[in-house]
């Protein structure tokens, strides 16, 4: 599902926006879903709730016409003979869910029309700085900003020289000078413009200056006979490394290891009907899981009876009790970091009850306790296939940090990610968390850290948890850390 990010909407639908969503009270991203619901029927207030801002009611200048985009490029073609190629881009960057608005230099004109450029897009196209229907509000400052990614294709010789040199006398220069994105620029030129010095000289400048070029090849040109470097780069290696600029590869620091993470609490049967439940609701050590993937790892979620969808890309062993769960955490060995997220029951009925308890007039049968295994510690003292980093999570409702130090020494694990399930604080089955990260220090003589982090959802928990992980393990950092 595509996710909207509110900032990046032009800046008249973001007025609309808050003031229409502080005019109902409501938040701007409920704001939003009101109106999808209204546009979709069941239409609960009209539209104009006010008098709009003049830019949405305007002409269509600088207007999105499609749905809500993933990322958005503007596309400057130049005046070259390579711009036709830049037909084709048009379609290769929208084939990749990226929007795509065409400026168009004067020279570019005499060799692609606008309304190919415009029925391509699916956009207006835009050719004059001194358009009205566009300046009416800086429209060259907003195609150069509301934006992801400038490309320029094709990068004239004189297209650059301008770039390069600071000009801003037509459209396109203005965008290029005015823009605080990255540029993407395919040189396309005859090989003795390409080589010659003041090309060059250009060239050296702008990557000076953080331009990015993509090309050119080297092959035939245009004019008959002519052979070199200087042809544009095919409009589908253009669009591939539009993408690369705009989606980088997400870092993967965990690739090659494998996680084991326990979630969710354990049901401990009293006969075939009842057992004894807590309330975990298995959302941290899902989202831990869910995060650990993203971060490239291979993870196995021993899950007890949890209302979650398996994590994808995570294999699931579902279990119900303790024992199972033990018995499907050694099974799961060898890990390069087990988490122990799971609530598990320190006590099972001693005899489980074949048949359903029935009431009688002596009153309540008596339950006998027996201790269940202690996953965390069974794992965290084994000589063999100990999992070189384990973590276990201390859920308590009272001496919070007290109780999780002396638990780490006492169950024999790394780390001990410890928080506050007391009933007020919502942690149980809620989507938030507070936590400690406890950690015992191998190289200062096993010296214990207290890393204290503010009230996240579980999946920022979760992500942060995964990034300490990273950096523990192999050295990078799985993702940026919370300023906290
Ligand atoms: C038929 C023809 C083909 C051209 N091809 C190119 C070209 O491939 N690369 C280039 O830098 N200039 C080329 N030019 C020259 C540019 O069109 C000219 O320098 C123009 O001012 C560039 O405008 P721009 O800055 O809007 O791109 C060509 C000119 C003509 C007449």
């Amino acid at each position: 599902m595509a996710s909207l990010t509110i900032r990046k909407l032009d800046e008249h639908v973001k007025t609309y926006l808050r003031l229409r969503s502080a005019k109902n009270r409501r938040s701007v991203e409920e704001e939003v879903r009101v109106i999808l619901r209204e546009l979709i029927g069941g239409r609960e207030e009209p539209l104009t709730p006010f008098s709009a801002p003049p830019a949405a009611s305007a002409a269509p200048t600088l207007q999105r016409t499609s749905a809500l985009p993933e990322a958005s490029v503007t596309l400057i073609i130049g005046g070259g003979i390579a711009a036709y190629k830049s037909l084709d881009l048009i379609r290769r960057l929208k084939e990749r869910r990226i929007e795509v608005r065409c400026v168009l230099t004067k020279a570019a004109q005499q060799f692609v029309t606008p309304l190919a450029a415009s029925a391509l897009s699916h956009e207006r196209v835009y050719t004059d700085l001194f358009d009205p229907q566009s300046e009416f509000d800086a429209g060259h400052i907003r195609l150069a900003r509301d934006c992801d990614l400038i490309v320029v294709a094709p990068a004239t010789a004189d297209l650059m020289a301008k770039m390069a040199n600071g000009h801003a006398d037509d459209l396109a220069s203005a965008i290029l000078l005015a823009t605080n994105r990255k540029v993407l620029l395919a040189p396309a030129m005859n090989p003795l413009m390409w080589n010659n010095a003041a090309t060059r000289r250009n060239v050296t400048q702008l990557q000076r200056d953080g331009v990015v070029l993509i090309g050119p090849n080297s092959g035939e040109m245009a004019e008959a006979g002519e052979a070199g470097i200087g042809r544009m780069s095919e409009a589908i290696e253009i669009a591939t490394a539009a993408e690369r600029l705009l989606r980088p590869p997400v870092p993967k620091p965990l690739a090659g290891k494998r996680v084991l993470i326990t979630a969710g609490p354990t049901h401990e049967p009293i006969d075939p009907v009842r057992y004894i439940a807590n309330r975990s609701s298995g959302k941290q050590g899902f989202a831990i899981a869910a995060a650990a993937q993203a971060a490239g790892a291979e993870v196995i979620l021993v899950s007890g009876p949890v209302d979650l969808d398996d994590p994808q890309g995570v294999t699931v062993k579902h279990v119900e009790s303790a024992r199972q769960m033990l018995e499907q955490v050694q099974a799961s060995l060898p890990a390069d970091i087990a988490i122990f997220a799971a609530a598990v029951a320190d006590w099972r009925v001693a005899s489980e009850g074949e048949q359903k308890l029935k009431k009688t007039s002596a009153g309540m049968p008596p339950l006998q306790l027996v201790e269940n295994p202690d996953i965390l510690a069974t794992i965290s003292k084994l000589t063999d296939q100990r999992p070189p980093l384990v973590i276990g999570f201390a859920a308590e409702t009272e001496h919070l940090i007290d109780n999780a130090k002396s638990k780490l020494a006492r169950k024999g694990c790394d780390w001990i990610v410890a928080n506050d399930v007391s009933p007020a604080t919502g942690v149980m089955g809620g989507d938030r968390n507070t936590v400690h990260l406890i950690s015992k220090n191998a190289e200062k003589n096993g010296e214990i850290t207290v890393d204290s982090w503010p009230v996240m959802t579980k999946e920022q928990v979760a992500v942060e948890l995964v990034a300490h992980i990273a950096e523990s393990v192999t050295g990078k950092s799985g993702s940026p850390h919370l300023e906290h």
